[in-house]
């Protein structure tokens, strides 16, 4: 069991104390809890591969507590500083040509490395004393739902790690948008994420590439950690792109749930879960994996669920939907 501690000056303190001794500690962020390791250590970061049964290939993510902070591990461009000026501290990675000081074992062995900016209060805490940033994927076992509280966490990993930070319940829920800023006239999303990609676009005043919905095994090297399944749970989960009818849900057998968008009109069984009261996107996006694992753990021999409409925070929560759903 892994302890879960408060974020008092003392426990960010031995934590920060832990992390410089090659420890790893989940963190809190605010898209999902990340299991972090001075991302400048290749040993420490060796260990999260291990912890998480990740295979090496899928590069991780590299935590600053400032712009500024980026200058010692990336070349950054006028683009990077823009959209962070605007977006950071907040849920948007930039991938960027890496410097020599990032060790290989973070990068997968690739010549560009992925920042971001986390804005959960308690993680700025963590990071602002330390004189390292921090790598960290999401803080599950590879391929199963990401966390998004500690007890989540603790499930996944508890048996693997000493410490997690409470921050509470994670305020978006899916994970950060993913930008490819190498080169800053063509901006391509490698992941879509908590910032939706309609506002990058407002920011740069031009249309930026997306990923393409069809990405076949042998290209996802190409676009590492873009696997066509993830976020799975256990669970066989079938999606519907259109809306699920009260006949449906009526005649629905209980071995089978079913996760809506929202809530449904009228009076149905136990097996009948929502993500929303009125179909806020956001609300259903920091609800999905909560969900989704919520629904694993009761024995269901099957779950379905809506896809969201194909926009804005919808692209993303279908993208996580989609990658679950896959056999
Ligand atoms: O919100 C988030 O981004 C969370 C929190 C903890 O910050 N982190 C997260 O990390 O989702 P992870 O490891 O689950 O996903 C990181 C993904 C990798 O799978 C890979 O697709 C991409 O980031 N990535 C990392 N470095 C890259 C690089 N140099 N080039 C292309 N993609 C990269
Ligand atoms: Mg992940």
């Amino acid at each position: 069991m892994a302890q879960i501690l408060q974020p008092t000056d003392e426990n960010l303190r031995l934590l920060r104390k832990f992390l410089r001794i090659q420890g790893l500690v989940a963190v809190p962020t605010e898209t999902v809890y990340g299991l972090a390791a001075n991302a400048l250590d290749a040993e420490a970061c060796s260990k999260i591969f291990e912890a998480k049964g990740r295979p090496s290939n899928d590069p991780l993510i590299c935590h600053v507590g400032s712009y500024e902070d980026i200058h010692k591990i990336c070349h950054s461009n006028e683009l990077a500083e823009k959209l962070a000026k605007r977006f950071w501290p907040g849920p948007l990675s930039f991938v960027l040509p890496k410097k020599d000081i990032v060790p290989d074992q973070v990068t997968s062995g690739l010549p560009s490395v992925a920042v971001r900016c986390p804005s959960h209060p308690a993680f700025r805490q963590l990071i602002q004393g330390c004189d390292f940033p921090l790598a960290a994927p999401s803080a599950n076992p590879f391929a199963y739902i990401s966390p998004t509280t500690p007890d989540h966490v603790e499930a996944g990993l508890g048996q693997k790690i000493e410490y997690i930070l409470d921050g509470g319940p994670c305020q978006h829920g899916v994970e950060s948008t993913i930008l490819d800023l190498r080169d800053p006239s063509a901006p391509r999303i490698l992941r879509y994420g908590s910032l939706p990609a309609e506002d990058i676009e407002t920011e740069i005043g031009f249309a930026i590439e997306k990923p393409s919905p069809d990405l076949k095994p042998h290209q996802a090297a190409l676009a590492p950690g873009a696997l066509p399944k993830h976020y799975s749970p256990r669970t066989p989960l079938h999606l519907k792109n259109i809306a699920i009818s009260t006949e449906e849900l009526t005649n629905a057998p209980d071995s089978t749930a079913y996760l809506l968008l929202t809530k449904p009109k009228g009076k149905f069984g136990p097996n009948i879960h929502w993500l929303s009261e009125n179909g806020e996107l956001s609300q259903i996006a920091s609800n999905l994996y909560g969900q989704l694992r919520a629904l694993d753990d009761a024995s269901y021999s099957k779950i379905i669920a809506e896809e969201a409409p194909e926009l804005n925070l919808g692209l993303a929560i279908n993208d996580r939907l989609r990658r679950a759903a896959s056999q």
